[in-house]
């Protein structure tokens, strides 16, 4: 079982001509509510991969909760552990460009008051999937838990942030996106090429980064080996979820026993199909349509 401790968040999306620049005023579409939040959507994404999932989260108690979990359960993750708590529901505030880029202003709301000593007993989980929408504290206490326990750590540290060792120490497999591979460095290490800032990174602890690049792909170091994966190429609507999308169909494919590279093909593969439909967990596919992709770009390949 994989068990995603995070953010669940009610997107509110509008489509914009163009990104706001700081003081400018755009006008947009009517907002779309969406289900979102970077926890929830690796839950939904690693389960409609076909993962068995859990979600670890703390909504309010309004109807974005309920929203919230009905878009979990539909897409059959456990949501057992969640708790309700005197706070708004998380929201995120959206803006989508034409060219399918968005900036995300997020209020966490609830979302702060997951604690360390919500984590429910480990013994059902293999991968424990964590980021960065939740305190720092309850992240750092949930992955040293699951080390402990013998639980794989994958960390998507997102949003950027500069991490300490000692969380970095408990993490198996750390995702992240270039501008989030220096920023997790903080001050240390802001120059350098992608092999120099993994090896670098792979100092401090965990067993494999991988760094997603966009419409360039992926890459990722083990050791000392390393892996490049190319980016499907698909029509752009909207990304918003497709690094969610990643680590989720990634963390499943990884439970069910493929092997690194193998994982990041299928991770390369959702990702694309999320960006090609509007919003986060509305966009995301499942595990037929995932492997179709993967069967159509093999056979063009041959
Ligand atoms: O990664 C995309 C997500 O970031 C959105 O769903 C939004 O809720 C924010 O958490
Ligand atoms: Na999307």
């Amino acid at each position: 079982m994989i068990l995603t401790a995070g953010s669940a968040n009610l997107d509110f999306v509008v489509r914009v001509p163009h990104i706001a620049a700081p003081g400018e005023t755009v006008l947009g579409s009517d907002t779309v509510l969406m289900p979102g939040g970077k926890g929830a959507n690796q839950a939904v994404a690693a389960a409609r991969a076909g993962g068995k999932v859990a979600f670890l989260g703390a909504l309010g108690n309004d109807a974005f909760a309920d929203m919230l979990l009905g878009s979990l359960s539909d897409s059959a993750v456990d949501t057992r552990h969640v708790r309700r708590v005197a706070a708004p529901t998380g929201a995120a505030y959206i803006s989508v460009a034409e060219n399918g880029e968005n900036a995300i202003t997020v209020a966490p709301g609830a979302n702060n008051y997951l604690r360390p000593g919500d984590l429910p007993e480990l013994h059902e989980a293999t991968h424990l999937l964590l980021q960065l929408e939740i305190p720092l504290e309850t992240v750092s206490a949930y992955a040293s838990a699951a080390r402990a326990a013998g639980v794989q750590v994958v960390l998507n540290a997102a949003p950027a942030c500069a991490l300490d060792t000692a969380l970095l120490a408990c993490v198996d497999i750390l995702i992240v996106n270039e501008g989030e591979l220096r920023a997790l460095q903080g001050a240390v290490c802001t120059d350098g090429d992608l092999e120099e800032l993994t090896a670098a990174v792979l100092a401090r602890g965990p067993g494999t980064v991988v760094v997603t690049l966009g419409a360039r792909g992926c890459f990722a170091r083990s050791g000392q080996k390393t892996h490049r994966i190319p980016a499907y190429p698909v029509k752009v609507i909207d990304t918003t979820g497709a690094g969610d999308t990643f680590v989720g169909v990634m963390s499943t494919w990884l439970a069910q026993g493929a092997a690194l590279p193998e994982a990041l093909q299928a991770a390369s593969a959702g990702a694309a199909l999320t960006c090609t439909r509007a919003g986060a967990q509305p966009s995301m596919p499942g595990r037929q349509e995932i492997l179709r992709l993967l069967a159509d770009h093999n056979a063009g390949q041959r």
